[in-house]
């Protein structure tokens, strides 16, 4: 027996009226989801700025928002949603967890009053198919009441042990899926890792060289992050939809933020969150191909016209399959290069 919808019915609207879902993604460059805590006057009064800054404003009204402020967050969401003009940038809120006094209100109160300027939902410890299934059932009745004309997505917070085992059925729960973050603080708590961090390494997990004759051996600390953030990425790709690396917490650590980013970067991440407007520029560097990078992607699809064969470059072996690469590399710089004049002129478009 499965439970599985049948393809069309996959793609139709949940409630009549409610405007039919995306069959494949919106193409939007999304390298920096910058989190706003929008109960804090003076931080919506720098919203316009913001928005000249950032790809993604998101108005978080879940952790890090205190319980007696949750209810002014969300009207301060309402608020700074009607008041500013967005253009290419994305608008996102994180909402309250489903089983929370919040969630509710969240959804209900922000669809009804902002809903087509909302691009996406972000949900947090989100566990299986079925907490998309509940919000995605949610979102199509407030969207056919309130009359929002475009589908608003789903994005998951990956950041319980449950959600990591159910990765691929959330991955593939709804055509509203936007894609996925890793919640490495939530994650460890659930987990039961040993760590006190909101993201980053640990200096005790490692591998210890051999011994040596000096009998001095190096740590080799490795990236705690690998696992999921690789499991994330084959799950989020596989079917269509983007992966995102989450919050790094020491705002003092920059070097250590940017390494950070760059492996999830490296691995397939599109973006990441920035909590602190220092990690801006940092998300933009990591994110932002690499102009030598772009470069040299650009050589090789100019030497293989149609994608197939072999060519050498700059005593490189380059075949189809490097060809699928550079395009994944030069694509990216495309769409980079649409919003920064500066890499455009450094990627030579
Ligand atoms: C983010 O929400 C996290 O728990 O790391
Ligand atoms: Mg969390």
């Amino acid at each position: 027996m499965s439970y599985t919808k049948t393809p069309n019915a996959f793609y139709k609207p949940l409630a009549i009226g409610a405007p039919v879902p995306f069959q494949s993604l919106p193409v939007t460059l999304e390298r920096m989801i910058h989190f706003v805590p929008p109960h804090i006057e003076k931080i919506r009064s720098k919203i316009p700025d913001m928005v000249k800054q950032v790809d993604v404003i998101l108005g978080n009204l879940e952790d890090a928002i205190p319980a007696d402020a949750k209810d002014a967050a969300r009207s301060g969401f309402i608020e700074l949603a009607d008041k500013n003009e967005f253009g290419g940038t994305g608008l996102w809120t994180r909402v309250n967890c489903l089983n929370s006094p919040w969630f509710l209100d969240d959804v209900t109160q922000i669809v009804s009053k902002v809903g087509n300027k909302l691009d996406v939902i972000m949900l947090p410890k989100v566990e299986g198919p079925w907490d998309i299934h509940y919000l995605d059932q949610l979102l199509a009745q407030l969207e056919a009441k309130h009359n929002v004309n475009t589908p608003i997505l789903i994005h998951a917070i990956l950041e319980t042990a449950q959600g990591v085992n159910n990765i691929q059925e959330i991955a593939g729960a709804s055509p509203r899926m936007h894609g996925m973050s890793l919640g490495p603080a939530d994650l460890a708590a659930s987990r039961g890792m040993k760590t006190t961090r909101v993201g980053g390494g640990h200096p005790f997990y490692g591998v210890l060289e051999d011994p040596t004759e000096t009998g001095l051996r190096t740590l080799f600390q490795q990236d705690l992050w690998h696992y999921t953030v690789a499991k994330m990425v084959d799950a989020c790709m596989g079917h269509g939809i983007k992966a995102f690396y989450g919050p790094f917490g020491d705002f003092s650590d920059s070097d250590a933020c940017r390494a950070q980013f760059r492996n999830a970067f490296l691995q397939g991440c599109l973006g990441t969150w920035t909590l602190h407007p220092s990690q801006i520029k940092i998300a933009k560097d990591v994110f932002s191909p690499e102009p030598g990078e772009v470069l040299f992607a650009k050589k090789i699809l100019e030497a293989m016209p149609d994608g197939t064969g072999a060519v050498m470059i700059d005593g490189k072996m380059q075949d189809d399959a490097t060809w699928k690469q550079a395009k994944v590399i030069v694509d990216l710089a495309k769409l980079v290069a649409e919003k920064d004049p500066d890499l455009a002129t450094s990627y030579e478009f």
